[in-house]
Order: structure tokens, then sequence, then C-alpha cells
């Protein structure tokens, strides 16, 4: 194909194009990196948040991109702010039928905050998913089970925020309303059940171990740490550090090695919930040790007892309310709520966004204050 003369002159002049094939190639392939990288950046960056003294290594490393993305459902949050009353308004109680959490609000802010819950739990259906078919004049009727549910939510979304505030306005005014857990879902997620079997005397008994729940962080820990420490108030600790201890697991008076391991099935939920490492809390070298704790470990704290109070005082109740699909599949319990049905991943829910500012009907039990 080559003419002949090039053909023996090749032959008689050998030459390794190899070698320096390899050199324009690597630093041909090195130029292009460095002009990527100076023109958009690092792509692994990293950022640590300081949780401890300097020099004990708490910190929380995160992708840079990570931490700068914005949780998607922000954009979709539904706000409006407050009718002030100038006083002297008729209130839903006068004018509506059957009222019994929301009487003390003005027309104005009652079908200001029914838009909102609409938008908040049920956009595609509107009115009609708590209401039903029917003229406004019989939305008094208690007739589907998604009202009287509401009812019940409009009472726990405002005792979190009336006796919870150290926790979900720890460190700035943030709150929770409907879409911190429903983010325009009927049925929010991260929401969980009871999932113990039920017949401990059958062969292959798992003792909620080895099995690969979403509660157990697809673990072989238990999967039954929300339930026991968040419905059944047990004991959120590890064994004795020291090798012989007085008493016995069997008897009650010491963890045992399974309490050890539902703890830390435990942990891994509030990491995985919070998006971040168990050093947020604790310092590492010593988890048992309450003096040597970070600050969001007493807000983390709190927030066990107020899921404690919200899955009983408010959510296990429903379950005579719930039509039979929406109960648990093996106890047919109530669904029930913990730290990631609030926080999705995110250390703060919906990264810290004020969202009760605009809803004092939501802030407090009584009735509301408007400024
Ligand atoms: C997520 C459920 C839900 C949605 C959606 C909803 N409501 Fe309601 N609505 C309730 C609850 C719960 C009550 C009762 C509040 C109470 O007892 O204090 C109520 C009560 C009412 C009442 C008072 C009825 C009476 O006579 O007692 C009116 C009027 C009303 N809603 C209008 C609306 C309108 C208009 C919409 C749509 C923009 C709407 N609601 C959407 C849950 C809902
Ligand atoms: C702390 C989290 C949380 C908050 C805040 C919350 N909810 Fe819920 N909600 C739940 C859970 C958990 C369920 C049970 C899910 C299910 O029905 O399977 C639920 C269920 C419901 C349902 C029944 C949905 C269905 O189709 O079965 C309605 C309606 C509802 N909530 C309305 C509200 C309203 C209105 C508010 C605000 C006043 C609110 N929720 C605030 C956690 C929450
Ligand atoms: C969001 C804060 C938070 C994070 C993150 C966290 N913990 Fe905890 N941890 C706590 C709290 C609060 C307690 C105490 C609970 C109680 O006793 O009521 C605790 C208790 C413990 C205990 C029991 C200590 C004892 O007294 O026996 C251990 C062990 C532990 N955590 C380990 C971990 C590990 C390992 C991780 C990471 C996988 C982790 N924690 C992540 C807040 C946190
Ligand atoms: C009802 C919703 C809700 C639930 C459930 C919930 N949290 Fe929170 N949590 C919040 C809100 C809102 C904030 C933001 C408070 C602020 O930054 O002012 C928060 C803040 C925190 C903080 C402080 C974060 C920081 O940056 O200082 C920790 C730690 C925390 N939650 C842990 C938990 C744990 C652990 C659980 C489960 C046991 C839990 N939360 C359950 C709503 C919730």
């Amino acid at each position: 194909m080559l003419p002949q003369w090039f053909n023996d002159w090749n032959r008689n002049n050998p030459t390794n194009v190899f070698g320096p094939g390899i050199i324009v190639g690597a630093v041909g392939g090195a130029i292009i990196v460095a002009v990527m990288l100076v023109a958009y950046g690092q792509p692994f960056a990293t950022q640590s948040m300081q949780t401890g003294p300097r020099g004990t290594g708490m910190s929380v490393p995160e992708f840079t991109k990570q931490v700068t993305k914005p949780d998607p459902t922000i954009e979709d949050y539904y706000t409006e702010e407050p009718y002030v009353p100038e006083g002297g308004e008729p209130l839903a109680k006068d004018i509506y039928q059957n009222v019994q959490v929301l009487g003390d609000l003005t027309e104005d802010n009652f079908n200001r905050l029914m838009t909102a819950m609409t938008l908040w739990v049920a956009g595609d259906e509107g009115c009609a998913y708590c209401h039903g078919d029917v003229d406004v004049e019989e939305y008094g009727e208690d007739t589907l089970y998604t009202k009287v549910v509401s009812r019940r939510m409009i009472q726990m979304t405002q005792n979190i925020n009336e006796g919870w505030g150290d926790h979900v306005n720890a460190n700035a005014e943030v709150g929770v309303t409907c879409y911190t857990c429903h983010r325009g879902e009927h049925v929010p997620s991260d929401i969980w059940f009871k999932i113990a079997p039920v017949n401990q005397s059958m062969a292959g008994w798992s003792a909620n171990q080895n099995r690969a729940t979403s509660i157990s962080q697809s673990t072989s820990l238990p999967s039954d740490a929300l339930e026991t420490y968040l419905l059944e108030y047990g004991t959120i600790a590890v064994h004795d550090l020291e090798s012989r201890v007085e008493g016995s697991p069997a008897g009650g008076e010491l963890p045992s090695i399974q309490d050890t391991e539902r703890t830390f099935s435990f942990m891994n939920y509030f990491d995985n919930s919070l998006g971040v490492n168990c050093v947020f809390c604790h310092n590492s070298r010593a988890f048992y040790d309450g003096s040597q704790v970070t600050a969001q470990w007493g807000t983390a704290s709190l927030g066990i007892a107020m899921v404690q109070e919200m899955n009983s005082d408010y959510l296990v109740p429903l379950a005579d309310v719930y039509p039979e699909e929406r109960l648990g599949p093996i106890h047919q319990d109530a669904p029930k709520a913990a730290c990631k049905t609030c926080h999705k991943g995110y250390q703060r829910p919906m990264q810290g966004l004020n969202v009760i500012a605009d809803w004092p009907e939501l802030a407090t039990t009584e009735a509301p204050v408007y400024e």
C-alpha cells in the first residue's frame, strides 16, 4: 500500500515509536485531566464539620457535592403568610358544624390551612381526599378515615411544636408541619411496622437477626431495634467493659450481646436517618461516657423521647381508624414514625428551613398567636 521506497527506508532505519508514543499519550492525558480539574473543580472534594474538641478527630466529612446539593422536596413546599386577625371576626367554631381542633381560627386562616394541608398531603385529589366528593356544606361529616386521621395529625403536629421545641427548634426556629413528614404524599416515606417474627418455636427462628431489612440497615444486626426502643422503652445499652461483672443478662440485670447488637443497629439507623457518622454525637473513644458526648447527643436524646410519645399517644391508637391495607404486614399494627420519617437523610429536616414561621395554628395546642 505504501510506496516501495518508504518500506525499504523504514526497514533500514528501525525506530522505536512506542516509547515516545506512550510519553506523548501520558503527558497529553495528564494535561487534559489538569485542564478539567481547573475548569470543573475537584470532583471528590470533601468538607468536614468539626463536632468535638480540636485534636480528637471528631468530624463528619462529606462530599462537597453532597453538602451543597439542595433537598429537592424544598422547592415544592407550599407556604403562605397568616392573615393577622383584627379582632371581632367570627371564628371557625362559630361558622362550621364540626371543628374540634381548629375552632379558634378565623375563616381566612382556616381556609388557608385547609389549602396548605391539601397541598402537603393530597395535592392530586384536593379537598375530596379528606372530605369526599360532597358539597362544602357537608364537610362537617367525619365519613372518611383520612379526615379522622388528619384531625389527630393536626394535634400531633401541634404537640411536637409546642412540647418538643428543644428538639425541633434546637438551633433556630424550624418546627414541623405536615410536609416535614408527608412531602406531598399521602403516606410519608420511611414509616415502619413491627417485624419481629410471631412464632419463636418454629425451626429457623432468626431471633430478628441476619435478615437484611431496611430497619437493620441491611446488616445482620437485629431488625427489632425501633420497636424495642421506640415502642417498648427498652434500655439502649451495650455489655459491660469489665470482663467479670456481677449479674447476668438472662436475669435482665445486664445488657446481653443481643442488646449490644440491637443498640448498634439503632445507632446505624440514627446515622442513616441524619446522614452523619457516629462522632456527630459521640466521642468514639468512649461511646458509653455521657461526659464526652456532643450537644447533638442531647438533641438526639430528646428526639428519642419525642418519637416514643408520638408513637404511643398519637400514631399507635389510630390502628382502629385506618383501613386494613394500611396496617402492618405481620402484626396488623398502625404505621409508625421515627427519626427518618422527618429527617429523610438530612442532618436537619428540609435542611433547616423554617417551616413553622407561617403556621402559628400548628405551633400550639391553644388558640394560635399571630404577631
Ligand atoms: C388532609 C385532610 C384534609 C384536606 C385535604 C382538607 N381538609 Fe378540610 N378538614 C379536615 C379536618 C381534619 C377538619 C376538621 C378540623 C377540626 O376538627 O378542627 C376539616 C374541616 C373542614 C371544614 C369545616 C367543616 C364543618 O362544617 O365542620 C371545612 C369548611 C373544610 N375543612 C374545608 C376544606 C377545603 C375547602 C379543603 C380543600 C381546599 C379541605 N378542607 C381539605 C381535613 C382536611
Ligand atoms: C411526624 C410525622 C408526621 C407528621 C408531622 C404528619 N403526619 Fe400524617 N401521617 C404520618 C404517618 C406515619 C402516617 C401513617 C401512614 C399511613 O397511612 O400508612 C400518616 C398518615 C396520614 C394520613 C392518612 C393517609 C392515608 O392515605 O392513609 C393523612 C390524611 C395524614 N397523615 C395527614 C396529615 C396532616 C394533615 C398533617 C399535618 C397537620 C400530618 N399528617 C402530619 C406521619 C406524619
Ligand atoms: C444523632 C446522635 C447519635 C448518633 C449519630 C449516634 N449515637 Fe449512639 N447514642 C446516642 C444517644 C442519644 C444515646 C443514648 C440513648 C439513651 O440511653 O437513651 C446513644 C447511645 C449509644 C451507645 C450506648 C452507650 C451505653 O451507655 O451503653 C453506644 C454504644 C452508641 N450510642 C454507639 C454509637 C455508634 C457506634 C454510632 C455510629 C454507628 C452512634 N452511636 C451514633 C446518639 C447518637
Ligand atoms: C417530628 C420530626 C422529627 C423527628 C421525628 C425527629 N427529628 Fe430530629 N430534628 C427535627 C428538626 C425540625 C430539627 C432541626 C432543629 C434545628 O436545627 O433548629 C431536628 C434536629 C435534630 C438534631 C440536631 C441537628 C443539628 O444540626 O444540631 C439531631 C441530632 C436530631 N434531630 C436527631 C434526631 C433523632 C436521633 C431522631 C429520632 C430518635 C429525630 N431527630 C427525630 C425534627 C425531627
